[in-house]
């Protein structure tokens, strides 16, 4: 069950190679944020549950913007899970992974992105039928090297990368053949989202999905 999903959420990461990780301070900035966020082409975005505000925010943007697949992320026990599903998210995305949200993610309605940085994490996750995995901390975890270094014993992964992934190792990331999309929050810089500048992150938007344009 979590295994289809899980191979379902890869189909929709790889249309859009780029997720903003968004942590939300103030829920009035959830709407316009991620409408600007969809208006430049990245229509996937991680919500944290970082903030008391979170899970206010996926229900805004799930309820209100047009065309947005809106997800959860920082998704560490089977409570958070369950209480981001409930206000609307599609998808749920931890930082690693426990058995007890592993057995917990098979009952989930939708999918789940866990976190993997070591071959034996990622052999794990395979294990439990999930063969998306998020590759975190990306750049702290050896980056692309890393990343081409996986691929050769372990060719069932696929990864979403996240952590440190900039414009500057943007393209890097996206040509490894075992990436199918990055995460990230240099999309919607603080100071931006602080000041409501939605037409310099959706221009950010923009350029970060553009690649996949080319
Ligand atoms: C996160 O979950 O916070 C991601 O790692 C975002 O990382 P970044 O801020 O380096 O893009």
């Amino acid at each position: 069950m979590q295994s289809s999903l899980n191979q379902k959420l890869l189909s929709s990461c790889a249309a859009v190679r780029v997720v903003p990780v968004l942590t939300i301070v103030d829920v009035a900035h959830a709407v316009p944020l991620a409408r600007a966020l969809v208006a430049g082409g990245l229509t996937a975005l991680e919500i944290t549950l970082r903030t008391p505000v979170a899970l206010d925010a996926i229900r805004r943007i799930a309820e209100e913007v047009e065309g947005a697949f809106v997800g959860a992320g920082t998704v560490l026990d089977a409570r958070h899970g369950e209480q981001a599903i409930g206000v609307g998210a599609r998808f749920l995305v931890s930082p690693g992974s426990t058995s007890a949200l592993l057995s917990a993610a098979q009952n989930f309605s939708v999918p789940l992105l866990p976190g993997a940085a070591t071959a034996s994490e990622v052999m794990a996750l395979l294990d439990h039928g999930i063969r998306f995995m998020k590759f975190f901390p990306a750049e702290q975890s050896g980056g692309v090297s890393a990343l081409k270094a996986l691929a050769p014993p372990l060719a069932d992964a696929k990864f979403c990368p996240t952590g440190g992934v900039s414009p500057a190792n943007l393209a890097a990331y996206l040509a490894c053949p075992n990436v199918v999309c990055v995460g990230g929050s240099w999309v919607a810089p603080q100071a931006l989202v602080d000041a409501g500048d939605w037409a310099a992150i959706e221009r950010l938007a923009l350029t970060a999905s553009t690649p996949r344009r080319s």
